[in-house]
């Protein structure tokens, strides 16, 4: 035995291999190689009958190809492998895959269409985290610990250092005000979170439109222009609405707002629980304790700010009658909006 025995093994093994045709087989080369009875085994074993000189020598070279070898194996597996799957994509006599195709989602087709309309008269976007703190989305909003509207706003607590999802887009206000100088002119959509059981007309997630407005001898009557300039637009023209009294700790006077019920035209049906009427957002004016907290001069400035539940709005749009099916993710739902 010497050192061409060894590297003639090598160049049978290196033939076989490159021949081999699955993982079978390559299996039994491996097997013939380098197993313990293999053809590299009885060379090894055979090392200390050689002179002392050329023992070195012979032991690294064995060395060598075992691994050469081992990796050859290894190349020729990957090759295989993806050599099947070729063949497999190539197969044209497959049907295809049908794949559907996605569209917007109604909820965002709606809230495009309310920041168009409100972009139209000069609001800018802007966006406000979902995780909040207590101070955002209850202190600074003039609804200190325990005061009693806090049960209106029913709340996921996290469990770290006072935070929360927030229950309102309201705390939008907060920070932009802090942030930056007035005039302001504000809409911020986004998420909301209450813990309420699913139904028909309830989700522990929905999506609100906050607007915001504080400049200079700001009233209830701009408030009313900028809404009536809104419902018209996306309603329609002959939609009457109306301001009813209400209350909000963030507001005052504040006031919820109903358009007369589309369904009906005003005459009384189940959708708007016989009244003639459906409630579609909250407002007012923005309350001087909150204008105080952010540092604004109430003197100099005031503010009006509204707030939109879409997906109520988006139900009485397109005459959907359960909310669930926003969140289904049912194909065959979503497909009609887009
Ligand atoms: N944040 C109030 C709610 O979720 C709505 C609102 C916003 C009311 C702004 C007045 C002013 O019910």
């Amino acid at each position: 035995m010497n050192i061409t025995d060894i590297q003639n093994i090598f160049t049978e093994a290196e033939e076989k291999i490159s021949q081999a045709s699955d993982s079978n087989e390559l299996d039994e080369i491996k097997h013939f190689y380098l197993g313990r009875k293999g053809k590299m085994a009885q060379v090894i074993k055979q090392i200390p009958e050689l002179p002392e000189e050329k023992r070195p020598l012979a032991g690294k070279e064995s060395n060598i190809i075992k691994g050469k070898i081992q990796s050859l194996l290894s190349d020729r597996t990957q090759q295989l492998k993806t050599g099947q799957e070729k063949t497999q994509k190539i197969d044209t006599s497959l049907p295809a895959v049908k794949r559907t195709l996605g569209g917007r989602h109604p909820i965002t087709i709606v809230i495009d269409d309310i920041c168009k309309i409100f972009e139209h008269i000069g609001f800018t976007l802007v966006e406000g985290p979902e995780i909040e703190t207590d101070y955002y989305n209850f202190k600074a909003l003039n609804i200190p610990e325990g005061h009693p509207a806090r049960d209106n706003f029913a709340t996921f607590y996290l469990p770290k250092d006072n935070m929360l999802l927030r229950s309102q887009t309201s705390p939008v206000q907060i920070r932009i005000m802090k942030d930056v100088e007035p005039p302001l002119r504000i809409l911020s959509p986004g998420k909301v979170f209450r813990p309420d059981n699913l139904d028909a007309s309830h989700s522990f997630m929905f999506h609100q439109i906050e607007g915001l407005v504080v400049d200079k001898k700001t009233n209830f009557t701009h408030l009313k222009a900028s809404l009536s300039y809104f419902v018209k637009n996306f309603f329609g023209r002959d939609v009457t609405m109306r301001f009813r009294p209400h209350y909000f700790p963030f507001t005052e006077p504040s006031a919820e707002v109903d358009i007369a019920c589309i369904i009906c035209g005003g005459e009384g049906c189940s959708v708007c629980s016989r009244t003639g009427w459906l409630e579609i957002l909250g407002a007012g004016m923005v309350h001087p304790n909150v204008l105080k907290e952010v540092g604004i001069e109430e003197s100099i400035f005031q503010g009006y700010a509204f707030g939109l539940g879409i997906e109520r709005i988006a139900m009485l749009k397109y005459g959907i009658t359960d909310i669930r099916m926003f969140f289904n993710n049912d194909m065959r739902f979503l497909k009609q909006f887009s």
